[in-house]
C-alpha cells in the first residue's frame, strides 16, 4: 500500500466518524512542557488534555511529522539494524478531548485495522497495562479477542510525551509475522521482529511532574499513535520499512551516490538505510526551521547530517552526498508537504554547508581517529582524544564512538564529559545560579479538592468568584487561587494579567498570574488593604488597558513574522517569543547574520 493511499484511508475513516482533519504542526513544539522535537500526534494537543485552551473540536485525527531522536524516545540506535525503527516517520492519530474514552477508541481501531485496512483479526495480539482491567474487558468482550491473544505489560504499556507532560495507561496491536521472524510467546515475551506493535491507543489521564509524581489530568482523552511506515511494511508483507515506498526510493537514491549496492554485506544494508533515514530527518528539521549549531536542536540536526556524511565517507564517497538525498525526500514526499517544495532550495543550501564544513576537517579527523585507535591495541580510547575530535574536527561524540566501536573499541565517556566540563566552566566563569524550585503539594492539594480554575479572561475583564486558597510568600506577597478568574496565566511567551481583587474584606494589587500546575490559576498578589480570607466571595477586575497593550504586542509579534518572511525568506520561523504590555521579543532562526 503506497504511503498517500494510508494517509487518505487512515484520514477518511475518522472523518466519517465525526473527528476534525487537523494537519500536521511541525516538528518545533511550542508547548512548555514539551521535549525538543515533536515526537508523537499529541503533542500540539497538548493544551487541551493541560485544559489550558478549550478544544475547537471533541474529536481529531492527523498526520503527524515525528523525530525521535532524543530524551524519552530515540530510536537512534535501533536504526538501520531492526526492520522497524526510524528517527523521521509519519504518525496516523486519532484524539478525542473529553469525548469518548477507552470503549469507543478500542472497537474502532480494531474495525480500521481488520476491515478496513485488512489485517488478519487470527494474527493480531494485544497488551493492555497490568492494572488495566477495563480495557482488557473491551477487548474480549466487545470486540471478541481470545483472552490467550491479550496480555499485561508495565512500564511499556504506560505511554508518556516526555520527561513532563501527559502521560497514562496504553494499549497496543501488534501482528504476529510468523515464527521465520523469532520467539513465540506474544508480544509480551517473544522476539521484537515477530510480534510488531503498529497501533499504540493511549489513554492519558495523568501529569508528570519534574519531580517525577503524578497527578491527575484536566481533560481525559484519547491519544494514538499509529506508524505509517510499520503499517505499510506489515500490510505489504515486506521485509523491512525501508522496502515502503517513500524509504525505498530513498535507499535507491542513497544507491545511486555511494555506488554501493544493497546486500552486498551488512555493513553496507545498514549504511544505505540509515542516509534514507537522516535524509528525511534533516530535510524536515531544516524545513521547520532549524539550523546546524552547537546548541540543543540545531546540535541534534548537526549530528544527523554529520553522521550521515560519514557514513557515505565510509562507503567511499568522497563528494557531496547531502544535498542528492534531500531533493529526492522533497520528490517523494513534496505532494504530501508542499512546505518542502516552497522551502527547498532553502534546505539544499543549510545542508550543503552543513556537509561541506565538515568535510573540510573529516579526512584530516578521520586520520587522527585511525592513528589513535591503531595505538591502542583493544581497550578504551582516551577521553581528551574524543574531545580533541570534537572541538577542532567537529566530530559529535555519537561518530566518535561509532568509529571505535566498529573497531572493538569504546571511548572514555567520562573524561570526554569531563573535558567538555571544563570547557563550559571557563567560558561560563561569573554566572549567578538559578533559585530552587518550590515544592508544589499545596497545589496538587487544591487541584484535587476543587478541579481546574474557570478562566473567563476570553470574553470577561471582569468575574466574581470565591477565594479557595490564599497562600503567604516569603517575600511577604501572596498566591491567591479562586473558583473561576479573568486573569491570563502567563503561558506560550505571553505574560500573565494584573489587576486587583476585592473581597468583603479586604483588597489585593495582582502583580502576575501564573500556572502553579497546569489548569490551575495562580494570583501573585500584594495586600493594599484589609485582608483576604479563604472562602470569601471576591471580585477579580484585570488590568483591561494593559491587557490591551500586550494584546497589541502579540498581533505585533505576528506582523514581525510576517515581515521577516517577506525580507529574509520564508525559512524564517519563530523559535519563541515574549509578548509584554511595553515590549516584545521574537526569536527565530537564520542562518546568516
Ligand atoms: N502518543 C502515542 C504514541 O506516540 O505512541
Amino acid at each position: 500500500m503506497r504511503a498517500d493511499e494510508l494517509r487518505r484511508t487512515f484520514v477518511r475513516f475518522f472523518e466519517e466518524r465525526g473527528h476534525t482533519v487537523v494537519p500536521s504542526a511541525g516538528l518545533i513544539p511550542t508547548h512548555p512542557t514539551a521535549p525538543l522535537f515533536t515526537n508523537s500526534g499529541m503533542m500540539q494537543f497538548v493544551p487541551y488534555f493541560l485544559g489550558e485552551e478549550a478544544a475547537p473540536y471533541a474529536r481529531a485525527t492527523s498526520v503527524q511529522k515525528c523525530v525521535r531522536l532524543s530524551g524519552k524516545h530515540n530510536d537512534i540506535s535501533e536504526l538501520g539494524r531492526t526492520r522497524r525503527h526510524l528517527t523521521f516517520f509519519e504518525m496516523l492519530g486519532n484524539f478525542s478531548f473529553g469525548d469518548y474514552f477507552k470503549e469507543q477508541a478500542i472497537p474502532l481501531a480494531w474495525e480500521l485495522s481488520t476491515e478496513v485496512v485488512g489485517f488478519d483479526g487470527d494474527r493480531l495480539w494485544v497488551t493492555v497495562h497490568d492494572d488495566d482491567d477495563e480495557a482488557e474487558a473491551i477487548w474480549h468482550e466487545s470486540v471478541g479477542v481470545p483472552m490467550e491473544r491479550i496480555q499485561r505489560l508495565g512500564a511499556e504499556n504506560f505511554w508518556e510525551m516526555g520527561e513532563t507532560g501527559p502521560c497514562g495507561p496504553s494499549s497496543e496491536i501488534h501482528l504476529d509475522c510468523g515464527p521465520e521472524w523469532g520467539e513465540p510467546g506474544g508480544p509480551a515475551h517473544g522476539g521484537g521482529d515477530r510480534y510488531v506493535e503498529f497501533w499504540n491507543l493511549v489513554f492519558p489521564q495523568y501529569y508528570r511532574h519534574p519531580d517525577r509524581s503524578l497527578s491527575d489530568l484536566p481533560r481525559k482523552g484519547i491519544d494514538t499513535g499509529a506508524g505509517l511506515e510499520r503499517w505499510q511494511m506489515l500490510l505489504d508483507g515486506t521485509r523491512s520499512v525501508f522496502e515502503t515506498d517513500v524509504l525505498a526510493a530513498l535507499v535507491d537514491e542513497a544507491q545511486a551516490v555511494t555506488g554501493r549496492r544493497l546486500g552486498t554485506d551488512e555493513q553496507t544494508d545498514v549504511a544505505l538505510r540509515i542516509l534514507a533515514d537522516h535524509a528525511r530527518t534533516m530535510t524536515f528539521l531544516v524545513n521547520d526551521g532549524v539550523v546546524p549549531s552547537n546548541e540543543d536542536r540545531g546540535y541534534v540536526l548537526r549530528r544527523v547530517i554529520r553522521r550521515a556524511v560519514r557514513y557515505a565517507h565510509r562507503l567511499g564517497v568522497e563528494r557531496a552526498t547531502t544535498p542528492a538525498l534531500v531533493t529526492k525526500v522533497i520528490d517523494v514526499m513534496g505532494d504530501a508537504y508542499p512546505e518542502l517544495r516552497r522551502n527547498g532550495d532553502f534546505v539544499g543550501m543549510v545542508v550543503e554547508r552543513e556537509e561541506d564544513r565538515f568535510r573540510r576537517t573529516l579526512a584530516s579527523g578521520s586520520a587522527l581517529l585511525d592513528e589513535a585507535i591503531g595505538e591502542l591495541d583493544g581497550g578504551t580510547l582516551p577521553g581528551e582524544v574524543a574531545f580533541k575530535l570534537h572541538d577542532t574536527f567537529g566530530f559529535p561524540l555519537e561518530v566518535t564512538s561509532e568509529v571505535a566501536a566498529e573497531r572493538g573499541v569504546e571511548v572514555d565517556v567520562e573524561g570526554f564529559e569531563a573535558a567538555m566540563a571544563e570547557q563550559r566552566r571557563r567560558g561560563r566563569a561569573g554566572r549567578t545560579p538559578g533559585s530552587e524550585a518550590e515544592g508544589d503539594d499545596a497545589y496538587r492539594e487544591l487541584l484535587d479538592q476543587f478541579g481546574t480554575t474557570d478562566f473567563l479572561g476570553y470574553a470577561e475583564g471582569e468575574t466574581d468568584g470565591r477565594v479557595l486558597a490564599a497562600l503567604p510568600r516569603p517575600d511577604g506577597t501572596l498566591e491567591v487561587f479562586l473558583d473561576r478568574t479573568p486573569f491570563y496565566a502567563e503561558s506560550g511567551g505571553q505574560v500573565g494579567d494584573t489587576g486587583a481583587i476585592t473581597t468583603p474584606t479586604g483588597r489585593l494589587e495582582v502583580l502576575d498570574a501564573t500556572y502553579a500546575l497546569p489548569g490551575l490559576h495562580r494570583h501573585v498578589a500584594r495586600v493594599v488593604d484589609g485582608e483576604v480570607v479563604t472562602g470569601q466571595e471576591a471580585h477579580a477586575a484585570i488590568d483591561a488597558h494593559r491587557r490591551d497593550y500586550v494584546k497589541r504586542n502579540h498581533t505585533g509579534t505576528h506582523l514581525l513574522h510576517w515581515a521577516l518572511r517577506e525580507v529574509l525568506g520564508d525559512h524564517v520561523h519563530q523559535q519563541g517569543s515574549l509578548v509584554a504590555p511595553d515590549h516584545l521579543r521574537f526569536d527565530f532562526s537564520h542562518y546568516g547574520q
